[in-house]
């Protein structure tokens, strides 16, 4: 559960760290802020290169650098865009791979939300540990 001032300052966040993109080919800029049921938020930016599949998302940024920092429990992910523009498919997996209640909140560069909604709702009948003979 986020209430409206977490939800805020989450946003807020992903805005923020929004300016430290490095986005230089597609200048389409990303922010992304996650918020770990520790309470801590970890922020990201996309990261394009010249060879340009090597590319990562700002949300995947913010999830790799929580997990690297010992965090594996999210509550919500707010992706700040000049546009409200949706997390990618790739996204929504490695989302989907922490939880599938992560709220992933949708803003555009105002700060203005265009959706909010669980991660189960981005990426129905995914793929996922289930799948897998380990079971994850
Ligand atoms: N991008 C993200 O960072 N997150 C998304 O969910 C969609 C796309 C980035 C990747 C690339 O740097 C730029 O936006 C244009 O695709």
């Amino acid at each position: 559960m986020i209430n409206p001032d977490q939800q805020s300052a989450l946003v807020a966040a992903a805005q923020k760290t929004r300016q430290l993109a490095y986005a230089g080919y597609s200048n389409y800029p990303v922010g992304a802020a996650l918020l770990t049921t520790s309470g801590e938020i970890y922020t990201g930016v996309n990261v394009e290169n010249a060879v340009f599949p090597l590319t990562i998302c700002a949300e995947r940024t913010a999830v790799f650098k929580a997990v690297s920092e010992g965090e594996r429990e999210f509550v919500a992910l707010a992706v700040v865009t000049r546009d409200g523009g949706s997390p990618c498919g790739s996204c929504r997996q490695v989302l989907a791979e922490f939880g599938w209640d992560i709220l992933v909140i949708i803003a555009d560069e105002r700060g203005v939300v265009h959706q909010a909604l669980p991660v189960k709702d981005l990426l129905p009948h995914a793929f996922g540990a289930k799948n897998l003979a380990s079971g994850g």
